[in-house]
């Protein structure tokens, strides 16, 4: 049995952070959530006023940020310079703003960096859009992960619903994923790619305990259980 690093990939919200936590607390390992890196620094230039484009004030304002993932009555969250981020880096401000964000090399290189560091031995997986690709492209166990745009959009809805905010229409939710899978596929630097050793789930039809298991058994032949 060895500890392995598992990268999940895909289109915005189509359950992969959900199939990485599972995947995380079933083997004990430890789950990062990449796009929440990406959306605290897209939330932290919005609160200094930066444009989306490479500055002094960016290299700054990464120098000095300070993000670490904390556990919290067992859920992961992410604490940016001391507090504790949720519902701000789910905001529609956010969301509109953290594709043209997430294409500045300088801040894929330092959120890479920080990604990398995660990786020590003990078990890992986490979620993104380059992570098979680019962070750990020698990654034990590969996923990419799709479902219909429609069952997307319904379960962020849900999610949305769930942590208070009812502000999204479902077709505002369905155009921001686009908008965003569109810019993710198309930039220069480390695009949302499918790796070539990826194993493809569409899980448009598959409940969480159904891909959970499906997924483990990938892991077992893999040596990782
Ligand atoms: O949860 P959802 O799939 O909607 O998005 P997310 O994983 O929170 O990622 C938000 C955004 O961060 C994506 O649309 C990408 O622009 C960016 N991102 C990225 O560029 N690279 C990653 N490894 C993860 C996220």
């Amino acid at each position: 049995m060895k500890a392995l690093v598992i990268a999940v990939d895909g289109f915005a919200s189509c359950g992969k952070s959900t199939l990485a936590r599972d995947l995380a607390q079933a083997l004990g390992y430890r789950y990062i959530d990449s796009g929440a890196m990406y959306r605290a620094v897209t939330y932290q230039m919005l609160e200094l006023g930066l444009p989306p484009i490479e500055s002094v004030g960016l290299d700054q304002m990464l120098g000095a940020l300070d993000l670490k993932f904390v556990t919290s009555n067992g859920i992961n969250q992410l604490m940016v310079n001391g507090l504790v981020l949720v519902s701000e880096l789910r905001s529609k401000a956010v969301n509109a703003a953290v594709s043209p964000v997430s294409t500045l090399p300088s801040v894929r290189l330092a959120m890479v960096a920080l990604q990398r560091s995660y990786a020590d031995g003990t078990g890992l997986t986490m979620d993104g859009r380059d992570i098979g690709t680019h962070v750990f492209p020698q990654a034990d166990l590969k996923f990419f992960v799709s479902a219909r745009p429609e069952v997307r959009a319904k379960r962020r809805q849900a999610e949305l619903i769930a942590s208070g905010d009812t502000s999204w229409t479902l077709d505002e939710i369905l155009e921001n994923q686009a908008q965003r899978d569109l810019i993710d596929s198309n930039r220069d630097f480390a695009p949302l790619k499918r790796a070539e050793d990826a194993i493809d789930l569409d899980n448009s039809d598959l409940s969480r305990e159904e891909q959970l298991a499906w997924a483990l058994k990938w892991v077992e032949e893999r040596g990782g259980i």
